[in-house]
């Protein structure tokens, strides 16, 4: 294990070991276990991030329960401010659903309330969300969020599933931007 990572032209320093993260994803699903044993949720992973999140998770969630998976999609609209956003890979009918929505970060919020108004339209019976990371620090739009994985400092953080410039999703550890 690494300590220091360069990518491109920024240097990451290693913050969070990998075991330390899968006991908060254990504890996460223990608690989601209890939560929604006899309610079949619909698990909505967010791509790309939530990839490595979702699977660690989902292989400690022993109810019965559905998994699939959508990405947000932004694109210039004809609204006044101009940006539209979509989920798109979404088949599942969710209409009187649980509905679980797994993501790897919550920063500003502004992600997760654009999905929560998606999701809403089409009509769970329960929509609850799940977050490996959150920057409570970084919160501009306000969102109630059911399981919380760590909640970190207000600096940007790689791997786990989150990138710089599309590198280091893959890496198992996380790493913080180094101050300079
Ligand atoms: P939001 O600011 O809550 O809308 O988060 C938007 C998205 O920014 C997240 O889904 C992540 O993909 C990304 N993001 C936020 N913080 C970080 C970070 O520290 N590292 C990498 N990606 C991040
Ligand atoms: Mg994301």
């Amino acid at each position: 294990m690494n300590s220091i990572l360069q990518i491109k032209d920024k240097s990451f320093e290693i913050s969070i070991p990998s075991e330390k993260i899968l006991k908060e994803v254990k504890r996460m699903a223990t608690q989601i276990n209890a939560d929604l044993a006899t309610a079949n949720p619909l698990f909505l992973v967010v791509l790309n991030g939530a990839f490595m999140f979702a699977a660690d998770l989902m292989k400690e969630v022993h109810i019965p329960c559905e998994i699939s998976f959508v990405k947000l999609s932004s694109y210039n609209g004809v609204n006044t401010s101009g940006k539209v956003t979509e989920l798109i890979g979404l088949n599942e009918a969710l209409k009187g659903r649980t509905v679980v929505v797994v993501e790897d970060i919550v920063d500003t919020g502004i992600t997760m309330n654009n999905i929560i108004k998606l999701l809403t339209i089409k009509q769970p019976k329960e929509l609850r969300i799940a977050t490996f990371f959150s920057k409570p620090d970084a919160l501009q739009q306000p969102v109630h969020l059911d399981y919380v994985g760590m909640q970190i400092p207000n600096d940007f953080i790689v791997g786990y599933g989150l990138d710089y410039d599309g590198l280091g999703r893959n890496l198992k550890d996380v790493y913080t931007l180094k101050r300079d």
